[in-house]
């Protein structure tokens, strides 16, 4: 759906960047600007900068930038209009509602919603109204699930069908390419397609904003697999989803806590014996983009992963992630046998509140299980266990906490701090992202440099527009980007017109352009001299240009002279002089 520039200009007036990215992340005041620790890739120094006035965020670390909607739609993993769709929302800006057709055409990723959300209330009904769904239902009810959480959390039955939820689909008029789409149906081999859950238990996956975004479905009886789950669609990336958080996160926020489960019934059953802060990673390794959504609302987790050595293992993984994300996190412990599920119903509610209550920190959870693999009284011993524990330390961000850590690690050990602290030194950070290559080797060509430089200040001065225009055409500049941005300036916006680089993004509509007019805006910022650098990074310009005018001409003239065109060879020669003329009163200036 194509929006309308004032459309957009209107939503963007009412929804400050600073105030959007602040409300996700915390930001710090940089004079003029804001900075933040940039939330699209690892980093431990502030990269990631806002520009109230050009309505604009650039990371230098990683290269991500754009306006506010660029912005959202990177956040929420949620594509343009999407985001539109929801800053519109917040800020009470009434867009044409959605219609029947306006379904066929949008795009993938609301498609894929409305397709889910059917999906899903076919599966509940099935569950309900049905004769094979009452077996589900009495599963459900073994397991301790109450109507009240199965009708919250959606839970439904698929029925033994290879066509139950394709001929609801179809009598609904809807197209089977986008059941596909969604990973409901799966097409046969000489066409067709079949339902990809059959006689199993669903549990819709909700977002954060309580959009079904896939399914996972399980067995009734004990067989192979166990669960089965949706494919990685437009509006599901695995990783970055928590199971229950949608219900649970307001409460994660008040108690500024949130635990951390593996499965669906571990999240269920103790969700609905008012355990209100809890999540489930689904799946044994928990991934940095979990951690991050969950540090949105809190900084505290413990983490509850079954009593056997594959949740030790996932524990220990998962401490490291948290620690690296700077987050306070614990381990609770579970007896062996034992999943939050089953302990929480044999053992009650009180129970569970103890066992989180006496969640152990990094130190006593990974040394006790250290201490138990080797002699921690002899010195291989303990180089062992440093060896192993001191990578977890090296993890944290934060300075003051690591070295608490290094202390204790010292008293429990008896080892000294000055030599755990130099061999802590010793381990290479993690980098969590890859520089670009041309800033790796320093190629990045000074050209390019210039580009981004001129374009950055005619953006950030419309003044100085038309000086620019006098001197350079759209065609001089190299990168095709800043091309495109240089054509579409000089274009619109001469005559010192006055405009915001977060205007141009939305009528350029194009995300690499986003990026590269916040990349420039950005880069100026700093730039005490701006007149100075302008005229500098023209003449630099004009006269390379003029100089590769020139060994081009020289070739031409040899050329015309061997093919005997006296004609031609007349008219570039006069081009050469003339240009020597202007070339060197340009460098005299
Ligand atoms: P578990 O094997 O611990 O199952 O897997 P569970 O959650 O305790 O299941 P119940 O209690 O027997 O019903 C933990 C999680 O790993 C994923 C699921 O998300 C599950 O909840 N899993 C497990 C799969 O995706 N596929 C499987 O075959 C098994
Ligand atoms: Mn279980």
């Amino acid at each position: 759906m194509a929006f309308s520039e004032q459309v957009l200009e209107e939503i963007q007036g009412k929804s400050d960047i600073v105030a959007v990215i602040g409300s996700y992340i915390p930001l710090r005041r940089a004079g003029r600007n804001y900075k933040a620790n940039c939330p699209f890739h690892k980093e431990k120094t502030p990269s990631f900068m806002i520009s109230p006035a050009k309505q604009i965020f650039h990371c230098f670390g990683c290269g991500a930038g754009g306006n506010v909607f660029g912005f959202v739609m990177k956040m929420e993993n949620i594509d343009f209009p999407e985001a539109v769709r929801t800053l519109a929302e917040k800020a009470g800006v009434k867009l044409p509602s959605f219609t029947r057709s306006q379904f066929e055409t949008s795009s993938y990723a609301v498609q894929i919603y409305k397709t889910n959300e059917m999906a899903a209330a076919f599966y509940r009904s099935m569950l309900l109204n049905t004769d094979a769904g009452k077996r589900a239902a009495e599963y459900l009810k073994g397991r301790g699930i109450g109507e009240e959480a199965s009708g919250k959390a959606k839970l439904g039955f698929a029925p033994d069908e290879w066509s139950g939820l394709i001929n609801y689909a179809k009598g609904k008029g809807l197209d089977l390419a986008v059941l596909e789409r969604s990973g409901l149906v799966l097409p046969r081999e000489g066409g067709g397609h079949y339902d990809r859950f059959r006689n199993k238990i669903i549990f819709p996956i909700f977002d954060i904003k309580d959009r079904v975004v896939a399914f996972g479905a399980r067995v009734l009886d004990n067989s192979q697999p166990k669960y089965i789950n949706s494919p990685e669609t437009e509006v599901y990336i695995k990783s970055r989803h928590l199971y229950g958080f949608n219900f649970s996160v307001q409460a994660v926020k008040d108690k500024d806590l949130c635990i951390v489960v593996e499965g669906y019934l571990d999240f269920l059953v103790p969700y609905q014996m008012g355990v209100g802060n809890i999540a489930a990673s689904l799946g044994t390794s928990l991934t940095d983009s979990q951690a991050r959504l969950i540090k949105r609302y809190t900084k505290n987790v413990v983490m509850l992963y079954d009593g056997d050595s594959a949740g030790e293992a996932a524990s220990l993984r998962g401490l490291d992630i948290f620690l690296q994300e700077g987050m306070s996190v614990k381990v609770a412990v579970l007896p062996k046998g034992l999943d939050p599920d089953s302990f929480i119903r044999s053992k009650g509610a009180a129970a569970f509140d103890a066992l989180i209550g006496s969640a152990s920190d990094l130190l006593e959870y990974k040394l006790g299980i250290l201490s138990s693999r080797h002699d921690s009284r002899t010195s291989s011993g303990k180089a062992k266990i440093c060896s192993e524990m001191l990578p977890t330390i090296a993890k944290i961000p934060d300075a003051v906490l690591k070295f608490e850590f290094i202390k204790r690690l010292s008293e429990k050990l008896q080892i000294r701090e000055e030599a755990l602290l130099s061999e802590i030194k010793k381990i290479k950070p993690d980098r969590g992202y890859e520089l670009p290559e041309e800033l790796v080797s320093g190629s990045v060509s000074q050209a390019a440099m210039a580009e981004k430089i001129i374009v950055g200040l005619m953006l950030d001065d419309p003044d100085t527009i038309n000086e620019v225009k006098g001197k350079l055409k759209p065609s001089d500049f190299e990168d095709p980007y800043t091309r495109k941005i240089a054509e579409e300036i000089f274009a619109s916006f001469g005559d010192g017109k006055s405009f915001n680089p977060s205007q141009l993004i939305n009528r350029l509509a194009e995300p690499d352009l986003a990026r590269m007019i916040a990349e420039s805006s950005s880069l100026v910022e700093d730039i005490k001299d701006k007149q100075k650098n302008l005229e500098d990074c023209v003449k630099w310009m004009v006269n390379k240009n003029a100089k590769a005018r020139l060994s081009e001409l020289q070739n031409l003239i040899k050329a015309a002279q061997v093919m005997g065109d006296d004609g031609k060879v007349n008219q570039l020669v006069a081009e050469y002089s003339g240009l020597i003329k202007h070339h060197k009163e340009l460098a005299r200036r």
